[in-house]
Parts: structure tokens; C-alpha cells; sequence
């Protein structure tokens, strides 16, 4: 779905009292200067509302709906608390609220008085999202015209937002996207059509991928009809080592030959959010013509069971030379990644790397929906990344690594094995991709497979996937990797 149709425009009282759709004021202990024209119209609904109790009770970024009010034409009347001095963060709130709100009649706002007014029309853009293929959908959303003080300044200052928007709704879209739609071909087109944005994208298909000797990625695949990939995107917005963002993909995971129950496997089409979340950053960085080297890379596999599907106790080599004993074929994301990683690093010496996998149900034991799993070998780049996460309000957390836990991956047939036993499941994960980092290389590792696909809608998503991690890499880069 393209997002959301918003015009910034200039401040209109009579349009405002004209408007048939949802009508969006703001006020705080009173009502700014737009609500009050409104208010006049409305014969003082507005102002009962602010003198009542239940608008004392409200935080910043909530809001009490008017359901027809008398003397405008508009179905509904949001009225917004917001104070002059609240932060961008309340600011985006309310603006997911009216996207909440928003239906297909589309949307007047009275935001001249609004002063984080760009971060008001991210958190519409943002929330404004839907996925689905249901043949009685429901009409999409209106479109939404926010009058702002000064449109045209607006319409510059809220462009960077509205991009970073649309970077992820499309890190949603092919996390949300069916298997049998979203094929390992289906991702690298879609991949490949980046390149009108000016990315530069290579497709490495199983017989490049045999000749690199990606065998622990190709052991993956191997039971599936997809054919197992790599895509390479690039974009070299500065000069210098890049940084690689390295993405699992597995586009689904039945878990194989140790196939995972029946109940909830379908929700295994977020298997490549990783790998989605690589995109969207690529697709964004090209977007705003970022001034930083940042190569994306992601190994697009489908783990199925198959008469050529791997076993439990296969022994397979890695890019890198290193032996591993598959205890258990649905430890899959590691075998991909460790080939991903080690490739990004022998062909581009990056200067930092970053892994997003939906890796461990074990992090989301630890963590919940709420937060990330963060490992790192860097504290410097890690405490970066964390600040970035706070700045966007995306929730990460700092797990530990260390090479006790190196026991619960030792191999009597090989040179460890693929999976670590129950506890500590997240961190003797990211034991294993550590031996496919090289000493030098700054590296930090996502879990995100709580984050990825919340249970429930979040605050600037529906239930569905979150395309967490797309403004945290973005913001990350900003702070650390552009000139
Ligand atoms: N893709 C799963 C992890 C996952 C689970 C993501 C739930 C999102 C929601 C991963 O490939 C997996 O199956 N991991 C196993 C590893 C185990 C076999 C060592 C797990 O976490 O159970
Ligand atoms: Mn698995
Ligand atoms: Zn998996």
C-alpha cells in the first residue's frame, strides 16, 4: 500500500468548519488558536471539552473524540492534547492517534500551532499502515491535509520523515508477505527494482554461492524449490570502509527435518525480517541521498524438509573453513548468516557490521515484544546504537556475550555445533556467529524476532510486523557513520 496521501497547506478556519470528514484540533489547559476558530463554529463544544475532567486526565498525545458535532459539517472532531512545550516524541504519538482515527473520509488538520509539526506527520505516516488481501477490504484512508503556519517550510522539514515512513512500510510489507508470494525470486526482484532509486544491486545465485563455498547458507535451502540467493546492494554515498548491514532472510521456516508444530507456524513468513529491515535502511539511505558507504547483504533461503533436505548430524563447511555439526536443522539462521557475514567482510573490510535476524525464540523469553536483543564486541559502537534506539523510541536492550558459554557449543564430530541447548539460547546464538567475526571487524548482533512481529498493534504499527530497527539504523547512521 502506497502511504498515505498528506498535503501541507495553509491555515483555513472556513475549510476546517467545512471539512465532512475526521477534524483534528490540539489544545492543552486551553485551545490553541485554530481550535478556538473551530470552537466559535462549534458552538463551544470544544472548550467543555478542555474545562472537563477528563481531558485533565489525559498525557500528552491523547485525545477525546467529538462524535457529528453541532455547527460544523465534520463527522468527527479529534481534539488533541498537546502542549506548546512537549517533545517530538508526544508530537508522533498524536499523530499515530489520528491515524488510528483516520478512515476513508480522510483527515483535516489544524496543526498551525503544532510545533514538532514534523514529527506529527511521521507519526501519521507511520501508523497509517494496513496489509492484507481480503477481497471485502474495507476503503483505504482518506487523504490527509494538515494546515500548518508556514506550508512550504513544512513541506521541506517533513520530507525526511514521510521517507523514513515509507522505508517501513516496506520492510513491513515483505515481513507481513505470505511465503508463496514472497519466494527467495520474488525477494531479490523486488530487491533488484531498487536499483531506479540508484542502489547498486548484484544477485548471487547457488552456483556463485557453491564457488564462494557457502555451504552452511546452501544447506539451508537445499530441501526447498526456491533457489537459495544473495543480494548484494550498495550504496556509496561517501568515501571510505563501509558499513555492511547483514540480514537474515529466510523467507519461511518450517524448521525442516526437526520441523517446528503445526500451531503457529505460519507465523514463520517473518523469517526474513532481518533481511527486510537491511532493505528498507538501503531503500531509505538511497532515498535521502545519504552521505555514508553502507553495503546491505542478505541470504535468502526457505527451510523446508525435503528427500534433499539436510539432517540432524550432517557435518557442513562453512565459507570461512570452519566445520559444523547441524544438530538441529531449525537452528537455521546462524548457518545462513555465518556464510553472509564472512562474505561481507573478505569483499568489503567494512568498518563496522551489523546482523538483524529473526534469530532465537529464546530473546523473546528474555525480552518480550518490547525490546531487541543487543550483542556487540564493541562498546563504543554498541552504546551508539543504543542511543540511536532511544532517540526512536525503538526498544533495545544489551545482552551479554563471553566465551564461557563457548562450552555449550563444542562438537565432538566438528568444530561446533549448531545449537546450544536451552538456556541462554539468544546468547550461545550469537557465541556461534561470533566465530565468523573477524577480531577487527566492530560488530554488533539484532535479535529481533520478539520485535519483529509483535502479538499485538504497537503504537505506530498494526498487529503485524513492526519494521523495528529501520529508524534506529538510520538514526545510527546518521549520528556515526555520515560526514
Ligand atoms: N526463526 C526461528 C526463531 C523464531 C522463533 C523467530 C519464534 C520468531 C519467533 C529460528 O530459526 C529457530 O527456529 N530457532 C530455534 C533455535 C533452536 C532450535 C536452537 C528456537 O529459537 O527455538
Ligand atoms: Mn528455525
Ligand atoms: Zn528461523
Amino acid at each position: 500500500m502506497p502511504l498515505v496521501a498528506l498535503e501541507l497547506v495553509a491555515r483555513d478556519s472556513l475549510a476546517a468548519s467545512a471539512f465532512a470528514g475526521l477534524v483534528v484540533a490540539f489544545g492543552d489547559a486551553t485551545l490553541d488558536a485554530d481550535a478556538r476558530a473551530l470552537d466559535r463554529k462549534a458552538k463551544g463544544a470544544l472548550a467543555r471539552v478542555v474545562a472537563s475532567d477528563d481531558w485533565a486526565k489525559l498525557k500528552g498525545g491523547e485525545g477525546i473524540t467529538l462524535a457529528w458535532p453541532g455547527g460544523l459539517v465534520a463527522k468527527s472532531v479529534l481534539l488533541v492534547k498537546l502542549s506548546r512545550k512537549a517533545d517530538a516524541a508526544a508530537a508522533m504519538k498524536a499523530g499515530a492517534l489520528i491515524a488510528k482515527a483516520l478512515g476513508a473520509d480522510g483527515a483535516c488538520v489544524l496543526a498551525g500551532a503544532v510545533k514538532h509539526l514534523p514529527a506529527l506527520v511521521e507519526g501519521i505516516a507511520l501508523r497509517a499502515y494496513r496489509f492484507g488481501y481480503h477481497t471485502d477490504d474495507k476503503p483505504g484512508f482518506g487523504p490527509v491535509t494538515v494546515q500548518a503556519a508556514e506550508p512550504e517550510a513544512a513541506k521541506a522539514a517533513c520530507a525526511e520523515g514521510l521517507a523514513r515512513a515509507e522505508a517501513v512500510h516496506f520492510t513491513r510489507d515483505l515481513t507481513n508477505e505470505p511465503a508463496n508470494i514472497l519466494t527467495t525470486t520474488e525477494f531479490a526482484r523486488r530487491i533488484e527494482e531498487m536499483r531506479a532509486l540508484g542502489l547498486e544491486v548484484e544477485v548471487l545465485d547457488e552456483a556463485q554461492l557453491e564457488a564462494l563455498g557457502m555451504r552452511a547458507l546452501l544447506a539451508v535451502g537445499q530441501g526447498s524449490e526456491s533457489p537459495s540467493k544473495v543480494a548484494v546492494m550498495q550504496w556509496k554515498g561517501a568515501e571510505g570502509a563501509p558499513l555492511a548491514l547483514v540480514g537474515k532472510g529466510v523467507v519461511f521456516d518450517t524448521g525442516g527435518i526437526s520441523i517446528k508444530p503445526a500451531s503457529g507456524m505460519e507465523e514463520m513468513v517473518m523469517d526474513m525480517g532481518g533481511a527486510g529491515v537491511v532493505a528498507g535502511v538501503m531503500r531509505l539511505l538511497a532515498a535521502r541521498k545519504a552521505k555514508a558507504h553502507v553495503v546491505g547483504l542478505v541470504g535468502l533461503v526457505e527451510n523446508m524438509p525435503d528427500g534433499k533436505a539436510q539432517r540432524p548430524g550432517d557435518v557442513v563447511r562453512s565459507m570461512k573453513g570452519d566445520t559444523i555439526e547441524v544438530i538441529n536443522t531449525d537452528a537455521e539462521g546462524r548457518l545462513v548468516l555465518a556464510d553472509v557475514m564472512w562474505y561481507a567482510q573478505e569483499r568489503f573490510k567494512p568498518a563496522a557490521m551489523i546482523d538483524l535476524a529473526t534469530l532465537t525464540g529464546a530473546i523473546m523469553v528474555a525480552l518480550g515484544y518490547e525490546n531487541t536483543g543487543v550483542f556487540s564486541n564493541d562498546d563504543a559502537l554498541c552504546d551508539a546504537l543504543l542511543s540511536a534506539a532511544k532517540s526512536t523510541g525503538e526498544g533495545a536492550w544489551r545482552m551479554p556475550l563471553g566465551p564461557a558459554y563457548d562450552k555449550l557449543i563444542k562438537s565432538r564430530v566438528a568444530d561446533m555445533k549448531n545449537t546450544g541447548g536451552r538456556w541462554g539460547g539468544a546468547i550461545t546464538a550469537a557465541q556461534f556467529l561470533q566465530r565468523f567475526v573477524k577480531d577487527e571487524t566492530p560488530w554488533i548482533h539484532l535479535d529481533i524476532a520478539g520485535t519483529a512481529f509483535p502479538v499485538e498493534e504497537t503504537a505506530f504499527a498494526p498487529k503485524g510486523a513492526s519494521g523495528w530497527g529501520v529508524r534506529t539504523l538510520d538514526a545510527l547512521i546518521r549520528a556515526r557513520f555520515e560526514g
